[in-house]
């Protein structure tokens, strides 16, 4: 089973926006797919048709094996657990009245009954399990009981990746999760995505507009523009003669040749 299977899925938005046109896309258990394009290209669009907080008008849309029509509660809450999404700002996903630590524990507090694999060894506190889930991402426990604003924006940034994997999910759609971050810090974070998607084997959809982090994190390339996918490759063919002239364009403004 692919854990995503798009096949000529549309979005228009008002005012006639075509946001993605006749979109189709697989991904397989353990795959990271990247997803490129400029502004405007409906990167977004396709993140939010894939963790459901967008409707598609046309096309067939899977994932996990599922129409996302979300009718019955157990299949709701399959989809729940198992499709997470990091965001560009972590700030948007943070309460900032919440310390850290309820934060992080947030999202499995919705799921009582949910006992993931990495918690095996843990008591069964709410603070310990979020001392576990900030180990996971590389945050000190000094920071359990701080507040959001007390944090960097990596360090925000760790918080909201703990609680988009604290469920274990089989997907995560990162949505330009390190464009708001200095370079280093960016780095920091993809070798943090990197090690817990292999750790974890999670399908990553890894959406950026920086080719870089795309080549970095990815197996395999997807490049949009004005709702189109103009081009689809392995990261071993990037400096293919094959590769559509806009790809060429993006990989020369990266200065990769
Ligand atoms: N809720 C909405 N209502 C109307 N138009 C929208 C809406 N969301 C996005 N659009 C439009 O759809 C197109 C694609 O937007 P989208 O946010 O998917 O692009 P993006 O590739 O994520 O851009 P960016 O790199 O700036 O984040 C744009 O023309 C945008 O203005
Ligand atoms: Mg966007």
């Amino acid at each position: 089973m692919n854990i995503i299977e798009l096949t000529d899925v549309s979005k228009t938005y008002e005012r006639n926006v075509k946001a993605l046109k006749q979109f189709s896309l697989s991904v397989q258990e353990g795959e990271c797919v990247g997803v490129i394009g400029e502004s405007g290209s409906g990167k977004s669009t396709l993140a939010k048709l894939l963790v459901g907080l967008e409707r598609k008008d046309q096309g067939d849309l899977s994932i996990l094996g599922s129409t996302v029509s979300l009718q019955n509660k157990k299949e709701k809450a399959y989809f729940r657990q198992h499709v997470q999404m990091v965001f560009q700002d972590a700030t948007s996903v943070l309460n900032p009245k919440l310390p850290i630590w309820k934060s992080v524990i947030e999202p499995l507090e919705n799921f009582k009954k949910l006992k993931p694999r990495y918690l095996d060894k843990s008591p069964d506190s709410a603070l310990e399990i979020a001392k576990v889930l900030l180990n996971m991402v590389g945050l000190d426990q000094q920071y359990l009981q701080a507040f959001p604003d007390d944090l960097s924006g990596g360090q925000k940034q760790r918080v909201g990746i703990a609680r988009a994997i604290s469920l274990s999910p089989k997907l995560l759609i990162c949505d330009e999760p390190t464009s708001s971050l200095d370079v280093t810090v960016q780095k920091q974070i993809l070798l943090l995505l990197k090690e817990l998607q292999q750790k974890n084997q999670m399908s990553i959809v890894f959406i950026s507009h920086d080719i870089r982090a795309v080549v970095f994190m990815c197996e395999r390339i997807i490049v949009l523009k004005d709702g189109e996918k103009v081009d689809e490759f392995l990261i071993d063919d990037i400096y293919s003669n094959e590769r559509h002239p806009y790809t060429k364009i993006l990989i020369k403004a990266a200065s990769y040749k």
